[in-house]
């Protein structure tokens, strides 16, 4: 989603905010712009549809944008079609403010008709041009930046991130945030926003994350931020453990292929840390165990992949700990009347730690009295910072939009929050427990072994690249991960997949089955390998084409089924899931390739969704 990225230094800020805005590329764009403030106070904007380079070849035709402070916005559209007028940073009629703004302002109708009762012109289709033009309209009754920015945040409703220049204030960057990220990176006589911190790393790890309401008052020497009372407020301090190389590509064609890549590592870091001779132990929930023994139901709240890891859950806790868990969609649950209080735990899965709707669930959950723990990849993030209790996955930045180390990552952790809590709760033998903590042990090694035969996924994806429709289907743990595959598929190779669970495809989606379809039949969960197996020859019979997951044991008795199959190394079973989906990454990942497709940024997908 839309990306912002501030500089305040010593040196030309154009060069510093087209390099923020290419590490904001992968969280997806239609178009993308700068504005910067000379010394004498001339606000120069270049701005323009499409892709960065189209941006850079504007600034490469025109004079440069001279000056050392500046604001730069990559935008996903909302409201208006991406075009150049409608992309950021957005000027007031005056000329003198200029504005990149992430966030929807809800009343900017009633804003917009106002500020034309009075005179004002609007250049865009946008709700962000109401803040500058509202900006520059107080500007004018109170001849004073600061004065203005607060009426304005007073006035509009709804969801902001943005940062602000003046041309009467040609050393000085505003910001200000309310429910959408924003960050300040603090440098050597230069300082930085950002709505991700990816864009910081190559100057600074040193960060601040800004809270809802504060404003930022940001120049090259000294960064002062403000509450809503305009009281100045002292921020600590973080440290970012990623470094620069972390967020690039290292050699690898795509960042995707990269972070599929990584898992064995990423799996390795989030697991290790948390084991103490042989035991699970989770040094961040030690108040949480007694809070456990009131729990009666557990909701896993989350979206898009993060749900399919919440589904995996499902099945997984509900069998170690024989309560009753439920997956929920957090755009859902947020609308939905759950049965909330002190006896729900609430899990939330986020990677961004920003995704609204994952955000507005919790803010919802706790509201009514019930704990929420979550589970997220970015440290210091609002979901992290809001929640009882937060899980770290120390996965390190993704950057492909498609998720792939963060999912496995997400899925170990709270596999082990499931073995831990029955633990807790007497709900294990040891022997079983000994078994997974060596499952857990050796997992990094197996998800090594998985990506060993790559070439065979390669080779599958090139025979079945051009299909227009595949199926995905599964049972119980394999049904969960289905849904991972079939999402990996469409997001990245725009095919047409559906996933079911395999007994329900019977009660109609089996009529769109016809000679060639293709079908990825999951088979890894062992209890339910018959019936799953019958489904397959159902399918087949009705000419569809089958490529059959399974792990090495069970491969060996039904490698007769197909022709195509994935073979998974064995593990402990509620682990499987953890080796299954990385075949499906992978066939996603080739699919793609093969048909040419834009794999790190899928057309109209964003990386963190921070809207509705
Ligand atoms: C977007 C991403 C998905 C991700 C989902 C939830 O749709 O493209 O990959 O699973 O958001 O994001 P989160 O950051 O909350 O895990």
């Amino acid at each position: 989603m839309c990306g912002i990225i501030g500089y305040a230094g010593k040196t030309e800020a154009v060069n510093v905010l087209l390099d923020g805005l290419e590490r904001l590329e992968y969280r997806g764009y239609d178009s993308a712009g700068v504005a910067v403030v000379s010394p004498e106070g001339k606000l120069q904007v270049k701005k323009s549809k499409g892709r960065l380079a189209v941006l850079r070849d504007l600034l490469q035709e025109s004079d440069s944008l001279v000056g050392s402070i500046g604001i730069g916005h990559t935008r996903w559209a909302t409201h208006g079609e991406p075009n150049d007028k409608n992309a950021h940073p957005h000027v007031g009629q005056d000329g003198k403010i200029a504005v990149v703004h992430n966030g929807i302002i809800e009343n900017y109708l009633e804003i917009k008709n106002y500020l034309i009762r009075k005179g004002v012109t609007f250049q865009s289709d946008t709700d962000t041009e109401v803040i500058v033009q509202l900006m520059e309209y107080y500007y004018k009754k109170y001849s004073n930046l600061m004065d203005a920015v607060y009426a304005v945040l007073n006035r509009i409703k709804g969801a902001y991130a943005m940062g602000i220049l003046c041309s009467d204030y040609p050393e000085q960057m505003l910001a200000a945030r309310k429910d959408a990220p924003l960050l300040i990176g603090y440098g050597e006589k230069e300082n930085f926003i950002a709505s991700d911190v990816t864009a910081l790393l190559s100057h600074t790890r040193t960060v601040t994350y800004m809270e809802d309401d504060e404003v930022a008052l940001i120049t090259a020497d000294s960064v002062q931020i403000y509450d809503s009372d305009r009281s100045p407020v002292e921020k600590e301090k973080h440290i970012i453990a990623w470094d620069v190389s972390a967020a690039e590509k290292g050699g690898y064609a795509h960042f995707m292929l990269k972070e599929i890549m990584e898992q064995p590592e990423a799996v390795r870091k989030t697991v290790s840390p948390r084991i103490t001779d042989g035991k699970i132990v989770f040094e961040e929930l030690k108040e949480a165990v007694e809070l456990l023994q009131n729990i009666t139901r557990i909701y896993i709240v989350a979206c898009g992949s993060a749900y399919h890891v919440g589904m995996v859950g499902k099945y997984t806790l509900e069998k170690l700990l024989h309560i009753p868990v439920e997956a929920c969609l957090a755009s859902e649950f947020r609308y939905s009347e759950p049965i909330l209080g002190e006896s729900a735990l609430v899990i939330v899965i986020s990677q961004s730690g920003e995704t609204l709707d994952s955000m507005a669930a919790l803010r919802e959950a706790k509201k009514k009295g019930s704990k929420v723990l979550s589970i997220v990849n970015v440290m210091g993030s609002s979901i992290a910072r809001e929640s009882d209790y937060v899980l770290y996955t120390w996965a390190g930045p993704e950057i492909a939009v498609a998720t792939t180390k963060a999912y496995t990552t997400q899925m170990v952790l709270l596999i082990m929050l499931g073995v831990y809590f029955a633990k807790q709760l007497s709900r294990i033998s040891e022997e079983e427990y000994d078994k997974i903590m060596v499952g857990l042990d050796s997992l990094p090694e197996k998800i090594k072994d998985v990506l060993k035969n790559i070439d065979n996924y390669q080779k599958t994806a090139s025979r079945y690249f051009n299909h227009s429709s595949v199926f995905y289907i599964g049972r119980n743990v394999d049904y969960a991960l289905g849904l991972e595959g079939s999402l990996k598929l469409k997001e990245i190779s725009y095919i047409h997949s559906e996933s079911y669970a395999a007994g329900e495809l019977k009660h109609g989606t089996i009529s769109l089955i016809e000679p060639g379809t293709l079908v990825v039949a999951l088979a890894t969960y062992a209890p339910l390998l018959e019936k799953t197996l019958s489904n397959v020859v159902e399918v087949k019979s009705r000419g569809a084409e089958v490529i059959l997951m399974a792990t090495e044991e069970t491969a060996k008795t039904i490698s007769s089924q197909s022709s195509e199959l994935f073979v998974i190394p064995e593990t402990h079973p509620v682990l499987q899931p953890v080796l299954g989906v990385i075949p499906l990454q992978l066939f996603a990942y080739y699919v793609a390739l093969n048909r040419g497709c834009d794999i790190d940024k899928p057309r109209n997908l964003a990386k963190s969704v921070t809207v509705e």
